[in-house]
């Protein structure tokens, strides 16, 4: 391939020093031609046209799970990825290599749908464990069958896990999450702890009329069991669309409920690309975070990119379009060709979500299908 456009639409010919002859007795002039920018097809790591770099690769293993908390999926589930959509374990494997070998992705965190259900999960662990250079590597988990599966995982490599967890009041908890899972949630969070891998993350999401009022209990939980918790405010990403921007609970009444029970103070550790505002808690080093994704969102220090189960690439939560690696997979591409697929689907990583545009548009995929 020739003229290729970098970001910034320089044309390049893939060489990079070239010789123009002249009539002069002066010396040739030697002309450069600009090296690709990073991110161009071709070389260096995924950016966007916003100097964005994505170094953070979420990959759904699947979009099936055994609770169907009310922000999230309906009662009665959705229709499932078929079998042949999803990627096998060996195609997960290959895809988050080139991320890490070719792309600069330097961590990886498995998500679902819940990934304790992907049977190969313990081994994708250990192949991306196992990569060089090795990244950070974490799982974004429901704990239902974690009590099981910590040891294992730890073993794997596995460095950190966020467990998911709305309310402590078992009749909340299966009013939101339509089942009576609560005491698995809880083992499985302990056995996290008790296998090594911390810090381990509690995220909570606030629903109105629900579970409102619980996160001064929450983080009660928390403090006293040495995990580490996050609210996020609630996205518009649920299958069913009855998101309103009214109806959610902010950061500011999340607040406003911990500062009425207890003392915190503005964590001033730099917050980078971490999306969590962190609060120390009662004068103490332990701290509470609040992920004010809609109210105040950190798009522009996003370095997130993402896979779905079933191959796809996206650039954003909110994309409205993907990247099907899959396809282009089956087809034969090599390792190459892949990178440089999901380069091109980068540089088009909007600057925002936009959902306070009137013009916002839900994706189409709810967020069990595209990976938290
Ligand atoms: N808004 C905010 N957070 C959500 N999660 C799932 N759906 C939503 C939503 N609509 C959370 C889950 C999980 C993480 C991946 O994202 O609670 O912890
Ligand atoms: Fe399952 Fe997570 Fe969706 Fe809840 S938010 S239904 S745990 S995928």
């Amino acid at each position: 391939m020739t003229g290729r456009t970098s970001p910034a639409g320089v044309e390049h010919s893939g060489s990079t020093v070239g010789r123009v002859t002249t009539p002069s007795p002066l010396p040739d002039p030697v002309v450069r031609v600009p090296a690709p920018a990073p991110g161009a097809p071709g070389s260096g790591g995924l950016v966007d046209r916003h100097g964005r770099t994505a170094t953070d690769l979420r990959v759904s293993l699947t979009d099936r799970c055994n609770l169907r908390c009310t922000y999230c999926m309906p009662p009665e589930g959705l229709d499932w990825l078929p079998k042949v959509e999803q990627l096998t374990d060996d195609e997960v494997v290959r895809l988050v290599r080139i991320g890490v070998e070719h792309l600069g992705i330097e961590e990886v965190r498995f998500t679902g749908g819940e990934p304790l259900l992907r049977p190969g999960l313990t081994g994708i662990v250990a192949a991306t464990t196992a990569l060089s250079p090795r990244p950070e590597v974490s799982l974004t988990t429901n704990a239902i069958g974690l009590s099981r599966m910590a040891p294992a995982l730890a073993a794997a490599g596995l460095d950190r896990l966020n467990v998911s967890l709305d309310t402590l009041d078992r009749d909340r908890f299966k009013q939101l999450t339509h089942r009576d899972r609560l005491a698995d949630v809880l083992a499985g969070l302990k056995a996290a702890k008790d296998a090594g891998l911390t810090p381990v993350k509690v995220n909570a999401v606030l629903l109105r009329g629900i579970n409102e009022h619980d996160a001064v209990p929450l983080l009660e939980y928390c403090l006293d069991n040495g995990y580490e918790l996050r609210f996020i405010e609630q996205m518009p990403l649920d299958a069913h669309h009855a998101w309103t921007r009214g109806e959610m609970v902010t950061a500011e009444d999340i607040l406003a409920q911990l500062t009425a029970a207890h003392t915190l103070v503005p964590d001033v550790e730099e917050r980078g690309a971490a999306p969590a505002e962190r609060w120390l808690v009662d004068g103490t080093d332990l701290t509470v975070g609040v992920i004010a994704s809609v109210t105040r969102s950190f798009c522009g220090a996003c370095d997130r990119t993402r896979l779905t189960a079933d191959g796809q690439i996206r650039n954003c939560l909110f994309a409205r379009e993907e990247s099907d690696l899959r396809t282009a997979m089956r087809e034969g591409a090599t390792d190459q060709e892949l990178a440089d697929r999901w380069r091109i689907a980068t540089l088009t990583k909007l600057p925002g979500h936009g959902i306070d545009d009137p013009s916002f548009l839900q994706p189409s995929r709810p967020m069990s299908a595209i990976g938290g």
